[in-house]
């Protein structure tokens, strides 16, 4: 078989999917969505999160379904608000609950991703002014602290922060998510404070009784901006912004303490320097982006996908180059190891998530031809669930959830995906069938050309 491989990925490459707490555990009652998923009109077709996968109770037998379905590394996080059920007071179930989900993934030879913010936060926390609160910085260094100590042994790969320019700008900027502020500086005070306590939760992990061993980093969802008229400055200014903002800020704090651009965002966070060992990265789909003096809370400009463009049930375009894009810029800007925490496609017929899946990763192939030190692949999502504002609507699952019965009914990209793992890459005849264009690539040996930093 070996012979008719185009790509394979390193011996020790992680493979498998993501997931996180308030999206797939069900009963999350304690924390700031749960609240705001009660009010009327808030998630699409009166949806709420409620049982969600029962993965809280399940997860045993759902790790043995991704095990049998070749995964050798799972992406999951763990819910603070059941940890901390109020400040400065530990749940001692809740913690155990942890302890016997990663021992589970142990024996069951699940590498775990942990991830300690994914979205949600403690009623306590958010009744208090939530991020835009200072004090937020230290709750959460203790919550870090309670981790290493706890599961220190178990996990070495931790994720502080799940797209805290997503929360930022979805919580703060645009207001769509809970606390639905729509205020700009309230984003940049938020985003400060998060990359605070990034600081401190990674000191915290790395301090552990373990904390030798630990890698620690963020998941940083990253999109294409592109200009939608490359010969307009404004739109080339429209582009710039949002990449220097949203793509880079969060990035650049956390390796340099600092950062130059975009106006607004300039600042110093020296604690913040050197605190990423690896990025992890969140991919779905590039943006045109035009000018739009109309609107001033997305920097007077408007985005959208390319049209005529394949898209997916998210109305996101289906964009593989992006993939490789970002992950050379990565590494050519940070040089740390990098893995891909998301990539996935909303898709419920899985129409296009076999064609999505293969074109990902050959780009990803490319990337790794080009000198990209690309460690691990994680989907999103094992299986369906609670997609936020979207509720149950958008299946971004490998396995598709029947959420009466809670019955996982494996897609075929599921199996197609099971094959990728065990071949450990990429068949000449995945790229003929799903992605002929990138055959080219592979002919001839790889040349490394990713200029890493000083
Ligand atoms: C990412 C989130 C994840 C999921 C996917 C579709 O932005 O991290 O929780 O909602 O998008």
């Amino acid at each position: 078989m070996a012979d008719d491989l185009a790509h394979h990925f390193r011996d020790d490459f992680l493979w498998g999917a993501a997931s996180a707490a308030h999206q797939v555990e069900g009963g999350n009652r304690n924390n700031d969505w749960w609240e705001w998923e009660q009010l009327p009109g808030k998630v699409k077709n009166g949806d709420r999160s409620g049982d969600a996968c029962e993965h809280y109770l399940r997860y045993q037998k759902d790790f043995e379904l991704f095990r049998q379905m070749g995964h050798n590394a799972h992406r999951l996080s763990i819910e603070w608000s059941r940890v901390f059920p109020e400040p400065e007071v530990v749940d001692g179930k809740a913690v155990a609950h942890y302890r016997e989900v990663l021992e589970t993934m142990h024996r069951l030879k699940l590498t775990p991703l942990v991830s300690l913010h994914h979205f949600t936060n403690p009623l306590w926390l958010s009744r208090r002014g939530g991020w835009e609160d200072e004090a937020a910085i230290e709750a959460f260094r203790q919550f870090a602290e309670l981790c290493a100590r706890e599961y220190g042994d178990l996990v070495r790969i931790w994720t502080t922060f799940n797209e805290p320019n997503v929360y930022a700008y979805q919580s703060y900027i645009l207001g769509y998510w809970p606390p639905e502020k729509r205020d700009f500086s309230a984003g940049v005070r938020v985003m400060r404070h998060m990359a605070r306590a990034h600081a401190a939760a990674y000191h915290e992990l790395k301090r552990g009784p373990h904390g030798s061993s630990a890698t620690v980093g963020i998941a940083q969802h990253m999109r294409v901006f592109q200009p939608w008229r490359p010969w307009s400055l404004l739109d080339r200014a429209g582009a710039a912004l949002p990449e220097a903002g949203f793509n880079h800020w969060f990035l650049r704090v956390c390796t340099q303490g600092r950062a130059r651009f975009p106006p607004g965002l300039r600042g110093r966070i020296p604690e913040a320097a050197g605190t990423l060992d690896y990025i992890g990265l969140n991919y779905y789909s590039r943006d045109m982006v035009a000018f739009s003096p109309t609107s001033p809370q997305n920097l007077f400009s408007r985005t959208f996908a390319r049209p005529g463009s394949e898209v997916s049930d998210y109305a996101m375009e289906i964009y593989p180059q992006g993939i490789r894009y970002l992950l050379v810029d990565l590494a050519e800007r940070y040089g740390v190891p990098i893995y891909i925490t998301e990539n996935g496609v909303a898709d419920r017929t899985d129409a296009l998530r076999p064609r999505a899946l293969v074109s990902h990763l050959a780009e990803s192939a490319r990337a790794v031809r080009q000198g990209v030190d690309l460690r691990g692949y994680l989907h999103w999502s094992a299986m369906d669930n609670f997609e936020w504002a979207e509720g149950y609507g958008m299946r971004f699952g490998l396995i598709e959830v029947d959420f009466k019965t809670q019955e996982r009914k494996p897609r075929p990209s599921a199996a197609l995906y099971s094959r990728l793992i065990r071949q450990n890459g990429l068949l000449w005849s995945d790229l003929q069938e799903y992605y002929p264009r990138a055959l080219p690539y592979f002919v001839g040996s790889s040349q490394a050309r990713v200029r890493r930093p000083e």
